[in-house]
């Protein structure tokens, strides 16, 4: 136990920040004229999983629960009231011979109902999030042999008081489906609405794809996404967004892996699937998680364009989650996975003529996407990996030489399977390798100088997944305090270090909804109608906003600050605004008064700013309630010629940011 850890250990309980025993005054040289490594515009970027109703439920817009009747129960989310008892007025019906991809319906029969007296009700995802003044689409595809059938559509509150209300009397008879739409305000906010549909008259009546929509998604897109959640993202300026996982592209077995040809084109089409994540934990089941796909991989690459990242879609190998099944595909029966990666390619990229490129003009975007990168396996290990991996290497490179491919190194950042795989994965000639870590803030400060050391030439890391565990993996104990954030914001220091080597990181998972969630911790927190950043959060934005274009040295006493005196620190100058930016985590229960000394530069700015994260305890975490109780603050600070000052508060992560003169 070291001396502050001591400290700490004494005031346990009672932890305070605002000790005033200042450390030594520490001078740490900032070589300014000796770039060492060009920062990737991709260096800091985002991890999405549909995990924690990340996005059905989350991010993708939808209201309505189980809109297609698709679930393991088909009326799972729905309540049928009924004021006289009428066996058969509502059946669910299974068209499987016509319609793989959405074999189920309901079948209103309708026998001179009033209003009330017979109605479908959706519970939502934990409710559903419905705010004053703002307008609603619902939409519903029908068809019917019998017409007569009014629907009234309600919001209902808490109260059972109706909040918004439309019908809709659906013309035509026959047995084409058609489409239904009509728009109405809601009257009150309410988290926890229903959406209660009443027949009316007499009829019969089939329903499918009920829908609601609120009318304030990202970029106003009907159908899209919730405004605020990717308002967060777009605030972190990542430079790349990974998608869709994670644990959900290898699917508990091959069946149920991520197959993106299914995500794609009319939301009625695209096949549902059972969430990987419904049953996986014992301690949190989730049985009403599915993957509607209503958020497909075109409207992945379409958010990333609009956040201005670099997307970077991962594909299954042809193996399900080791974890789980561990199936794999025979090696002679590999072909249409392979098939799918080269596909998607030309999905992203290519020309309008192309099958696919028509496919994703025909979805409304002809230019390309851009792609430049993708993954091939997720947290996949062992020779099987490798040899699937090596045909898919070798397809891929030969038709796009261009594409980079980032290949796993399994579950853990050390441990035989790792060593193997990075051993193989090198002799590959790997061009990105992507570790993960779920590991205690020890490890993260402990690891402070992990890529000092590592091999300069070949394959490249990508930290694909990580974040500081405060209780350990899985545990639904698990915070997102103030703890967890600055052992990231002292590690991330050592990646930033090594630019060279580590050329994109992302923490994970992004997203999990407070009633819904299966892991912790994570990034972003919502409800049904708030959103907020943990301080791990507000740590990925600072070292995201502040990247720069090279990274220099910053050193103590000739050495990187890897922890001396419980001091972290990386720099980095950027070439188009002609500012250095140095990042400084001071992890003691005590200020640090430190003189940084720039070379290289004539003189500094008189004036630059310094941004400051730090916490009242190390247990604190933000909230619905508090979102912003741990949060950057800034303040100016002065220079004087080529030096500045600074006093960097106890447990802080502190970002000076001087033009250079
Ligand atoms: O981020 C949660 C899970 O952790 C991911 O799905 C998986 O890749 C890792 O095990």
């Amino acid at each position: 136990m070291n001396f502050y850890s001591r400290i700490i250990t004494v005031f346990a309980g009672v932890v305070f920040f605002g000790a005033a025993i200042a450390q030594t005054k520490h001078t740490i040289i900032v070589k300014a004229n000796q770039p060492i490594a060009e920062i990737q515009p991709t260096m800091w970027g985002v991890f999405f999983e549909d995990i924690n109703m990340g996005a059905d439920g989350g991010i993708y817009a939808e209201l309505v629960k189980n809109r297609s009747f698709e679930f393991y129960k088909p009326l799972m989310g729905w309540e049928i009231h009924q004021k006289k008892f009428n066996e058969g007025s509502v059946l669910v019906l299974n068209r499987q011979g016509t319609n793989i991809s959405n074999p189920r319906f309901v079948c209103i029969s309708a026998n001179d109902v009033a209003k009330g007296d017979l109605s479908l009700t959706n519970e939502g995802f934990r409710g559903m999030g419905i705010k004053k003044d703002l307008q609603y689409d619902f939409s519903v595809m029908y068809r019917q042999a019998v017409p007569g059938v009014k629907i009234h559509i309600e919001l209902i509150n808490a109260k059972n008081e109706v909040i918004g209300a439309a019908a809709l009397t659906p013309p035509g008879i026959g047995k084409e489906w058609k489409k239904q739409s009509v728009s109405f305000q809601s009257t009150a906010t309410e988290p926890k609405a229903k959406l209660k549909l009443s027949f009316e008259g007499k009829g019969v009546i089939d329903l499918d794809m009920i829908s609601l929509f609120p009318q304030d998604t990202w970029k106003s897109r009907r159908g899209g996404m919730r405004a605020d959640m990717v308002q967060l993202l777009a605030d972190m300026k990542p430079g790349f967004v990974r998608f869709p996982g994670g644990c959900i592209v290898e699917g508990h077995d091959l069946s149920l892996r991520y197959q993106w040809k299914k995500t794609i084109g009319p939301i009625e089409e695209r096949q549902m699937i059972v969430n990987r994540w419904n049953s996986e934990f014992a301690h949190r089941p989730t049985p009403d998680y599915y993957q509607t796909f209503g958020l497909g991989f075109f409207e992945y690459f379409q958010m990333a364009e609009d956040i201005g990242a670099a997307p970077l879609p991962i594909l299954n190998c042809g193996m399900a989650c080791q974890f789980n099944t561990a199936e794999v595909v025979p090696m002679d029966q590999l072909e249409p996975y392979i098939q799918d990666a080269l596909d998607l390619v030309e999905f992203a990229n290519g020309d309008i003529t192309t099958k696919w490129g028509k496919v994703r003009a025909d979805m409304g975007h002809p230019a390309p996407f851009n792609m430049k990168m993708m993954g091939v396996g997720n947290e996949n290990w062992g020779p099987q990996y490798i040899e699937r991996l090596k045909v898919f290497q070798k397809a891929i490179k030969e038709k796009y030489p261009d594409i980079k491919l980032v290949t796993s190194s399994g579950t853990d950042p050390n441990g035989e399977r790792f060593e193997y795989l990075d051993g193989e994965l090198r002799k590959m000639k790997a061009d990105v390798i992507d570790e993960h870590y779920y590991r205690r803030p020890e490890w993260f400060f402990q690891n402070a100088a992990r890529y000092d050391n590592y091999e300069r030439n070949g394959s490249k890391i990508f930290a694909g997944e990580y974040a500081a565990q405060s209780d350990k993996t899985v545990s639904v104990k698990n915070q997102n305090n103030w703890q967890t954030a600055i052992a990231e914001a002292a590690f991330l220091t050592g990646l930033e270090r090594n630019a060279d080597v580590v050329v994109m990181a992302s923490y994970a998972p992004l997203f999990a909804h407070i009633d819904g969630w299966q892991w912790r911790p994570d990034m972003i927190w919502v409800d049904n109608l708030r959103s907020y950043g943990t301080p791990n959060y507000y740590v990925q934005k600072l070292y995201s906003l502040n990247k720069g274009t090279h990274t220099i040295p910053a050193l103590l006493n000739g050495k990187p600050l890897t922890g001396q005196d419980s001091l972290y620190s990386s720099a980095v100058i950027d070439k188009h605004t002609n500012e250095v930016i140095i990042k400084i985590v001071n992890n003691a229960p005590v200020a640090a008064d430190i003189v940084f000394s720039v070379d290289g530069v004539k003189r500094l700015a008189s004036e630059g700013t310094m941004t400051v994260l730090t916490g009242e305890s190390i247990e604190q975490v933000n909230s619905l309630d508090a979102p912003l109780a741990i949060s950057p603050v800034a303040q100016s600070l002065k220079t004087n010629g080529k030096k500045v000052s600074a006093s960097l508060k106890p447990f802080s992560f502190s970002v000076i940011k001087i033009g250079m003169k």
